[in-house]
This record gives C-alpha cells, sequence and structure tokens, in this order.
C-alpha cells in the first residue's frame, strides 16, 4: 500500500424514486499498490451524466450496474501519477471511467483509460468533443438526417448534449427550436447559442407553442426528456419526420415506468421513424467527429456552457444538480489541479 489516501464514493443502497445523497457512502481507503500493467490516475475532473441513474439500478442495461458498496461509476479526466504500463506515463492527461474518487486503478476492470490528446482545455473531453458532443452529433446526424430548411425540435436544449445537437442542426440550415425550464435557459439557447425559438416548458403550454413555432410541422425531433413534452412533439410531426430517441431523463427517477404517449398513432398517419441508439456503438466513429466538434467550437461556430462545481465532498450533490435543472450545459466536478 502507498500512504496516500483516497476518497471514494460509494453505492450505499438502490434509489427508490428521486437519487439522493444517501444512497452514497463517502469512504477513505489507502491507495493500493499497482500490479504489472496498471496505472495510478489522480482525477481531475469529473462528468455527470444522467445515464449514471440506470446504473444504479439493479437490471442488466446497455452496461451492467453498479454493486452496492462499489466506487460509483462515472467518467472523468485525469493525471497518470505512477505506472506500471509502459504505454501511459506519469503526467499523462487519460479519460475514462474512473469513478466517484480521487484516484483510480487504470486498467482494471471498466478503467481503460484513453489518453486525451494536448492543445484543447482538459473539460472538453468530458462535454462538447466528448460523449455528449458525439451523442449530439451521431444522434442528430445519422439518425436525425436534418436538411437544410427543415425543422428541428430539441427537448433538454439548453442540456450538454441537447445544445450541442441543435446548434449542428443550425450549422446544417435548419430552422430550430429548443425546449428547455425557465427564462435563463431559453434566453440563452436564443442569444447565445442562435436558436430560432425556445419553450420553457416550466411556463408555456409546450404543444400550443410548437404549433405556433414549426406551423409546417417538426422534420426532426431530437429527444432527451420524455413524458409529455414527447407526446406534444408527437402531435406536431411533419409528414416523415423522424424522432432521434436519445434519451427520456423525465423518467429516469420514477419508481413505475411512465405511461406511454396517447398519440404513438401519429407515427403511423405521419410515416414518421422513431429510432433509439447509445453512442457507445459509434465508437470507431469517435475521431471523425471529434475532429469536427472541436474546429465548430474554435471557430465559434458552437458556443458551449461548462457548470464546474468543485470538491470531491460534493460529488452526490453535483449529480442531483442534473435532475433539478440546476445545470446550463455540461456538468463536471473539479476535484484537483493537473501537477
Ligand atoms: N443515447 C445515448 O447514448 C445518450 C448519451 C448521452 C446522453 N443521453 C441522454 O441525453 C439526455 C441529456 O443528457 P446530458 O448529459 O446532456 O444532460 P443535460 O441535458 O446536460 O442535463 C440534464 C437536463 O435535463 C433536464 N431535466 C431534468 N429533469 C427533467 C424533467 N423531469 N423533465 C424535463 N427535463 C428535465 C434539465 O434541464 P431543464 O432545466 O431544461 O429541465 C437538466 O439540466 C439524457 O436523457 C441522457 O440520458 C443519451
Amino acid at each position: 500500500m502507498t500512504d496516500r489516501s483516497n476518497r471514494q464514493w460509494l453505492l450505499a443502497r438502490r434509489p427508490h424514486g428521486m437519487v439522493s445523497r444517501d444512497d452514497f457512502e463517502l469512504v477513505e481507503t489507502p491507495v493500493p499498490d499497482l500490479a504489472d500493467g496498471e496505472y495510478l490516475v489522480r482525477n481531475l475532473y469529473l462528468s455527470f451524466d444522467p445515464t449514471m441513474r440506470g446504473w444504479m439500478e439493479d437490471r442488466e442495461s446497455y452496461m451492467p450496474p453498479v454493486a452496492l458498496g462499489e466506487v460509483m461509476r462515472c467518467g472523468s479526466v485525469g493525471q497518470v501519477v505512477e505506472s506500471k504500463n509502459d504505454a501511459y506515463a506519469p503526467g499523462d492527461i487519460v479519460s475514462g471511467l474512473f469513478g466517484m474518487q480521487e484516484f483510480a486503478v487504470g486498467g482494471r476492470g471498466f478503467m481503460q483509460g484513453t489518453p486525451v490528446a494536448e492543445g484543447t482545455p482538459l473539460t472538453w473531453p468530458l462535454g462538447v468533443t466528448g460523449i455528449t458532443g458525439m451523442t449530439a452529433y451521431f444522434g442528430l446526424l445519422e439518425l436525425g438526417k436534418p436538411k437544410e430548411g427543415e425543422t428541428v425540435l430539441v427537448s433538454g436544449a439548453a442540456g450538454a448534449t441537447g445544445s450541442v445537437a441543435a446548434q449542428i442542426a443550425k450549422l446544417k440550415g435548419c430552422r430550430v427550436v429548443g425546449i428547455a425550464g425557465g427564462p435563463e435557459k431559453c434566453a440563452w439557447l436564443v442569444e447565445k447559442a442562435g436558436l430560432d425559438a425556445a419553450i420553457d416548458y416550466k411556463s408555456e403550454d409546450v404543444e400550443e407553442r410548437i404549433r405556433a413555432l414549426c406551423p409546417n410541422g417538426v422534420d426532426v425531433y431530437f429527444e432527451n426528456v420524455g413524458g409529455p413534452i414527447l407526446e406534444a412533439a408527437l402531435a406536431n410531426l411533419a409528414l416523415r419526420a423522424r424522432i432521434v430517441m436519445c434519451g427520456g431523463i423525465s423518467g429516469y427517477n420514477e419508481e413505475k415506468p411512465q405511461p406511454g404517449p396517447s398519440n404513438l398513432m401519429n407515427i403511423v398517419i405521419q410515416r414518421a421513424r422513431m429510432e433509439g441508439f447509445i453512442i457507445i456503438d459509434y465508437a470507431a466513429r469517435f475521431p471523425e467527429a471529434a475532429e469536427e466538434l472541436v474546429k465548430w467550437v474554435q471557430e465559434g461556430k458552437i458556443v458551449h456552457q461548462e457548470d464546474v462545481q468543485e470538491g470531491i465532498e460534493n460529488a452526490p450533490e453535483t449529480f442531483l444538480r442534473l435532475f433539478r435543472g440546476q445545470n446550463l450545459g455540461k456538468q463536471l466536478l473539479k476535484v484537483a489541479d493537473p501537477e
């Protein structure tokens, strides 16, 4: 054992309904010695993603659940501080699923790191040029297939994924309407991200507003939220619309599955297509998307926002911000500075 200690957030119990701070337990353990092939990573920034809520449930999904008593899984960017692996040297910056903790042993289980290229800010590989940016890119372009002049509607539009999907649609020459919670987020969408209009689902009649803002119907609906917002979008489809099923955060903390939309038949009537995806299926094509996303961000064609909280002790509270809608843009937690 080294003399370093490691603060770790473990999954203490399976959540019932809304995830809470008490579903996690903070422990302090010694950093273990490394075996051959392993390397020690100090986490710098943790990434918080709604999908982590699903990993807390005891059910098989596209990844196995986190076991009770195990370190809560999450993405991060970290720095290698010791290494018994020739591919990783102290000082290297890596990203991976290193978990809600200060130090992680790279090369074990899911903790396989990917080197982070120099030249862009450390946080980008967790957001705009990382998983959420990729999700926006492939979901919109491969499933949504927006054409110039079409109308694109995005829910969860001020979030990490939605804000990038909406701006890529603008880059492709579409009219873009975003749906988000609250006047501040809606103002950001129009004034900073350049959308044509935004709907505040907390204070407006969403179905009515979509009808008014998309008089020819919605050609591409990029879905992040589910529930009544999905139903409102389905009520306003254009002929041959494409519905990109990216996520449904409004249901993630529900104990019982939400009722299905009452108007699914509109998919038949409008000859629409609804398709889901999981971004890891596009992993082989991440480099091509990252290159384009970096270029767009550097050229100012895509603006992005990061919400950076601080301190490993605040990890559960930071995670909860996603479900309270407190984050504007990518939710991150800074836990250390690089050396
Ligand atoms: N398919 C994939 O491979 C894939 C990959 C990554 C992400 N996703 C999905 O993409 C979506 C966005 O993820 P993200 O990481 O970019 O998070 P995010 O949008 O940055 O943050 C979550 C946002 O969801 C909204 N929200 C929370 N509870 C809600 C509710 N009950 N009703 C309506 N809106 C609610 C909040 O915004 P408001 O303030 O506007 O309510 C909150 O800021 C999620 O559904 C996620 O599961 C899918």
